[in-house]
C-alpha cells in the first residue's frame, strides 16, 4: 500500500515536470531546427530523478502537505531537467563520449546533425535560467531572493558539471594507473552529484529553508549522487566502450557494488532524518537496484 503510495507521488510529478517542461519550450517558430533538437531532447524521456528531487524537498520542507505545496518548485524543477537534458547531448556528440543513442532513440546529433545538437544544448542552458526567473511572476511567486539563490546554485553546478567533464575527458585520455579511486570520485562529484545535489537544495530554496535544511538537501544529494553514478557505471558495464575510466573498472564490481550501497546507506541515514522522509528514503533504496 505504501510502496503504491510512494509509486503514484514518483509519476504525478513526473507528469507535472513534463507539462510544464512542454510549456516552457513552447516556441511559436516551427521551422527552426535547433528548437526542435531542444524538444526532442528535453520532453518524453528520462526518469526526471533531478526534478522529482527538486518537488519533493519543496514539499517536505514546506510542511510535507500535498502535491500543491510542491507546485511552486515546478520552474525550478524544469530548469534543472532543462539543465541536465543539455549536459547529456553535450555528453554524446562524437568529440565526448560519441554515443548514438539515449533514452532509447538516436541521440540529439544523430537525429538533428552536430551543429543544430550543438545549438540545443545551449539553447537548453539559457532556457533554464530564463524558466527559474519565471518562478517570480508566478500567481503564487517564489521570492525574489529565493530565485536568486536557485539561479546561482544552477549556475554553480552546470560549472562543476562543466569541470567534471573536463575530468572525465582528460581521465580517458590518460594512463589508466594514473587514475586513483579518490580522483575518480572527484571527478563524479563534480560531474553528476553537483547537478542532482544542487536539485535538491534547489527545492529546499524554494521552500525557504533553514540552513540546517539546506546543508541536509546538499548532503543528501552528494550521497544519492554517488551511488547513482556508480550504479550508472555498473548497468553500463557491459556496454561501456574501451578507454572510459570508471569505479568498477578500477576497484572492481563487487567493491563497487558496496560502495553504491555504502553512499545510499548514507542518503536513507540524511532522509531519515528529514520532515516527511519518507519519500526520499524510498527513492534512494530504488535507485541503487534499477536497470535503467
Ligand atoms: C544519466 O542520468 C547520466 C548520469 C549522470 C549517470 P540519468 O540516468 O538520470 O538520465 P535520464 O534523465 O534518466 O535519461
Ligand atoms: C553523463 O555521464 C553526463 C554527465 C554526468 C554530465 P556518463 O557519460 O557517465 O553517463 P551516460 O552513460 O552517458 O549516460
Ligand atoms: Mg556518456
Amino acid at each position: 500500500m505504501k510502496k503504491k503510495f510512494e509509486n503514484n507521488r514518483l509519476n504525478e510529478y513526473r507528469e507535472l515536470i513534463e507539462k510544464e517542461l512542454e510549456q516552457s519550450l513552447h516556441f511559436p517558430e516551427t521551422d527552426c531546427k535547433a528548437g526542435e533538437a531542444m524538444r526532442y531532447s528535453a520532453l518524453g524521456g528520462g526518469k526526471r530523478i533531478r526534478g522529482v528531487l527538486t518537488l519533493e524537498f519543496c514539499r517536505i520542507l514546506s510542511g510535507g502537505g500535498n502535491m500543491d505545496t510542491a507546485e511552486k518548485a515546478l520552474p525550478a524543477a524544469a530548469a534543472v531537467e532543462m539543465i541536465h537534458a543539455f549536459s547529456l547531448i553535450h555528453d554524446d556528440l562524437p568529440c565526448m563520449d560519441d554515443d548514438d543513442y539515449r533514452r532509447g532513440k538516436p541521440s540529439c546529433h544523430k537525429q538533428f546533425g552536430e551543429a543544430s545538437a550543438l545549438l540545443a544544448g545551449d539553447g537548453l542552458l539559457a532556457a533554464a535560467f530564463n524558466t527559474v526567473a519565471s518562478a517570480a511572476f508566478l500567481p503564487k511567486p517564489i521570492k525574489p531572493q529565493n530565485v536568486v539563490s536557485v539561479i546561482s546554485s544552477l549556475s554553480n553546478a552546470t560549472m562543476e558539471m562543466i569541470k567534471g567533464q573536463q575530468y572525465d575527458m582528460d581521465f580517458e585520455q590518460s594512463d589508466k594507473d594514473r587514475v586513483t579511486e579518490e580522483e575518480l570520485l572527484a571527478m563524479y562529484n563534480r560531474k553528476t552529484c553537483a547537478l542532482i545535489s544542487a536539485a535538491c537544495v534547489c527545492g529546499a530554496m524554494c521552500a525557504n529553508a533553514s540552513e540546517r535544511n539546506l546543508h541536509n538537501a546538499r548532503s543528501y544529494g552528494f550521497s544519492l549522487g554517488l551511488a547513482f553514478q556508480i550504479t550508472d557505471d555498473l548497468l553500463d558495464l557491459k556496454t561501456e566502450k574501451t578507454g572510459k575510466k570508471t569505479l568498477p573498472l578500477l576497484i572492481g564490481e563487487k567493491k563497487a557494488r558496496e560502495m553504491a550501497q555504502s553512499y545510499t546507506d548514507a542518503a536513507v541515514k540524511i532522509a531519515e532524518n528529514l520532515p516527511h522522509g519518507d519519500f526520499l528514503k524510498e527513492l534512494a533504496l530504488s535507485l541503487i537496484s534499477r536497470q535503467i
